[in-house]
């Protein structure tokens, strides 16, 4: 990264000048689109989220998947296409955007602008936004000397109130050495700082935002067997009454699918859902506690006394506590009823222990599993997220994932969730509001690269250590 932007990158806080914002960049049919991907790095070395759209001479610079791998969004290429929530892409990312950038902006999509002709998705967003818009001009020298391109910059800077970042003379494709390089990435960067200064974030909110696009993985779990219990378990008082709780499913079903895309074998033992379950995996229904923890016990260890799975990524809500004997008939009503309670094993620090080899006192029994299984689980708080680096070593588990459930688009049944997740070394990572998907898959990333850490190819205990390893996450 030695280009001239990398000096503003850090301001020492580690905190960007873009923090919490999206940007929507602009790209048309210039030879400097293959620019692009490293202008959406710089963006988001800032702290920014990055939404890109295309006119479709551009994609003959540069490719839309390129640009969907890095953004993390879908890119809009076609301006009749909808985004697959149905919503006009856009539009979104012009309702949504703290500033669209246009870079680079070719001398014809300067004329369509000027005259409002809204053909492509990039102009359709500057037409349909109130966010200021920035524009950064690449081409041949002399169209971009030329009167009607010149006439058609000075209209987007004095009637529409656009920023213009020139462009710098320099070698230009042509063969020419003139005025129309697109202008430094760092200059670009600092001018939509500028811009977007001083004004509230637009769209804080990511469901509001352009969805995410499922990050572009390999299949980096193929082979692997992963266990997600996802859910609220449901305690029995009477055949027809229970005890249980708000979960929905969401996260572990979004952790089921994520997993089952990048390859993996996937079991999911749901309690109590209200989210379509994935196709791919296998499902297995566990009501209660004691039937969840039957039905993790029986995948533990398989018949040759080996791990049974790869991962167990505990997402279920179970109970912490159920009646002590479920009435077998239907209850009655009357004055006042008192129930019994007695709290329930703890699935998950058992599972560590069977993994470990230790009983419940801590004592080695057995030999702990081969090839020893990556634990992690879900803590949902409410206010301080403190006891999670706790829960992490009392469970002994790799990963832990905290979330605060009253906080706004962070609790049970949203689509995003705010967490931060705990690693067995210490390290804590803090992830931004996103998509429960999102998440999903930033929770795959390290359970990939802790699998890899530990050396061998799948449950079956085959060495691999001839696949390069996974990209290191940044928090
Ligand atoms: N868990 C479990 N068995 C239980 C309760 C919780 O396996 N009986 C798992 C959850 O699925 C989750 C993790 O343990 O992955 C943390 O759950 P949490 O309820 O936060 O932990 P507790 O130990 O119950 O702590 P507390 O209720 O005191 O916060």
């Amino acid at each position: 990264m030695g280009s001239a932007w990398s000096s503003v990158l850090a301001d020492g806080t580690g905190r960007g000048r873009l923090d919490g914002r999206l940007i929507g960049l602009g790209i048309t049919g210039s030879i400097a689109a293959y620019k692009t991907p490293e202008l959406v790095r710089a963006f988001q070395a800032e702290g920014a989220d990055v939404v890109c759209v295309m006119t479709s001479s551009a994609t003959r610079f540069v490719s839309p998947l390129t640009l969907q791998a890095l953004s993390r969004h879908a890119v809009e290429t076609d301006v009749l296409s909808l985004l697959p929530d149905d919503r006009i892409g856009h539009i979104v990312v012009a309702d949504t955007a703290d500033a669209i950038v246009v870079a680079p902006a070719t001398a014809h999509w300067l004329a369509a602008m000027a005259s409002g002709l809204a053909g492509d998705s990039v102009t359709a967003a500057c037409l349909a936004t109130t966010a200021p818009v920035i524009v950064a001009p690449a081409m041949d020298g002399e169209m971009y000397a030329h009167p009607a391109t010149q006439a058609n910059v000075r209209r987007l800077a004095t009637d529409y109130h656009y920023t213009i970042v020139e462009p710098e003379r320099g070698p230009l494709a042509s063969g020419q050495l003139a005025v129309g390089r697109l202008a430094d990435i760092g200059r670009i960067v600092d001018t939509v700082v500028e811009a977007v200064q001083g004004r509230p974030v637009r769209a804080p909110d990511s469901a509001l935002r352009p969805p995410a696009a499922p990050a572009v993985h390999d299949a980096d779990l193929t082979d692997r067997h992963i266990v997600v219990t996802a859910g609220g378990t449901a305690e029995a008082i009477d055949p027809v009454r229970y005890i249980g709780n708000r979960s929905t499913g969401k996260m572990g079903v979004a952790v089921a699918e994520a997993a089952v895309d990048r390859g993996a074998r996937v079991t999911l033992i749901c309690g109590q859902t209200s989210v379509p379950l994935p196709s791919g995996a296998e499902i297995i229904r566990a009501e209660s506690t004691a039937q969840m923890r039957a039905a993790l016990l029986a995948e533990a260890v398989d018949q040759d006394g080996r791990a049974g799975f790869d991962a167990l990524i505990m997402a279920a809500a179970v109970a912490d506590f159920r009646p002590v004997k479920p009435a077998e008939t239907k209850l009655s009503r009357g004055e006042r009823l008192t129930l019994e309670l007695e709290s329930t094993p703890d699935l998950l620090a058992e599972l560590s222990r069977i993994v470990g080899g230790r009983d419940s006192a801590g004592a080695s029994t057995r030999r702990p599993l081969e090839p020893r299984p990556v634990l992690v689980g879900f803590a949902a708080e409410t206010g301080s997220l403190d006891r999670a680096a706790e829960k992490l070593v009392r469970k002994g588990l790799d990963l832990l994932v905290a979330n605060d459930v009253s906080e706004a688009g962070s609790g049970f049944g949203t689509d995003t969730n705010r967490v931060t997740i705990h690693r067995r070394d210490g390290d804590v990572i803090e992830l931004p509001l996103l998509s429960k998907r999102e998440v999903a898959d930033r929770l795959l990333d390290l359970v990939a690269r802790a699998l890899y850490e530990r050396g061998t190819d799948s449950h079956t205990g085959r060495e691999s250590r001839e696949t390069p390893a996974p990209e290191e996450i940044p928090g």
